[in-house]
């Protein structure tokens, strides 16, 4: 069974998240995890250039492949993770989904189960526009959609962190100085598991 994590992070944050759904899509039997990176834009990756940060975590995501539409194809189940962008996903994720037309027409991604997660500056940046807006295209795909549910101890909070039912989340701060909580952490990881256990159990 095979879990596709696909991301887009031009600071870091998406970056943590992703790895922690990672890990906990990896708790689950029989889960090859393939951790992928959504391809950056020429222009964009000019002006990281002139980004210490920005330079350092592109770094960081050197080793990591991008993805293909072949990776969305062979995947079993898919959770996709971008920062906010005006409370919608980026437009670098949204030029991965809108390559999809061949699987679109195929169905090829019909009945998969599929996650989302976010990060935002602020705390009423766009978490919840974020995730919905970024679901619209998994349903017309006929993908799954998986949440996160309340019984999981840290989803009940009124902290300055992340974690909504829609999918896991993180505050990264106006100059991107927070960095994701253990709770933000541990809900990306039961994203991850639930989203593998959903597969699991639509692949028998
Ligand atoms: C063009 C643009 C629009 C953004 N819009 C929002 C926004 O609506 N709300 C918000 O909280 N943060 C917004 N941000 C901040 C990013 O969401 C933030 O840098 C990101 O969550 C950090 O994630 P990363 O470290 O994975 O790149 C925006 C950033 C850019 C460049």
């Amino acid at each position: 069974m095979r879990i596709l994590v696909v991301y887009y992070s031009m600071y870091g944050h998406t970056l943590t998240l992703a790895r922690a759904v990672a890990e906990g899509a990896g708790q689950v039997a029989n889960a090859e995890v393939m951790l992928r990176r959504v391809q950056e834009f020429e222009v964009v990756d000019k002006k990281i250039d002139e980004n210490e940060a920005a330079r350092q975590v592109r770094e960081q995501q050197s080793e990591i492949p991008v993805c293909t539409v072949d990776d969305l194809r062979s995947a079993d189940g898919v959770i996709f993770g971008s920062p906010t962008r005006y409370g919608n996903m980026t437009a670098q994720m949204k030029q991965l989904i809108d390559s999809t037309t061949s699987l679109w027409l195929n169905g090829e991604m019909e009945g998969k189960p599929a996650g989302v997660f976010t990060s935002t500056a602020s705390t009423h940046g766009g978490q919840e526009t974020t995730l919905l807006t970024m679901m619209v295209p998994l349903l017309h795909l006929g993908m799954l959609i998986v949440g996160v549910p309340y019984s999981l101890p840290s989803m009940i909070h009124t902290e300055a962190r992340g974690g909504t039912p829609y999918g896991a989340t993180t505050i990264a701060g106006g100059q991107g100085e927070l960095q994701p909580k253990p709770e933000d952490l541990e809900i990306a990881r039961a994203l991850g598991r639930r989203v593998a256990e959903v597969t699991a159990k639509v692949r028998s």
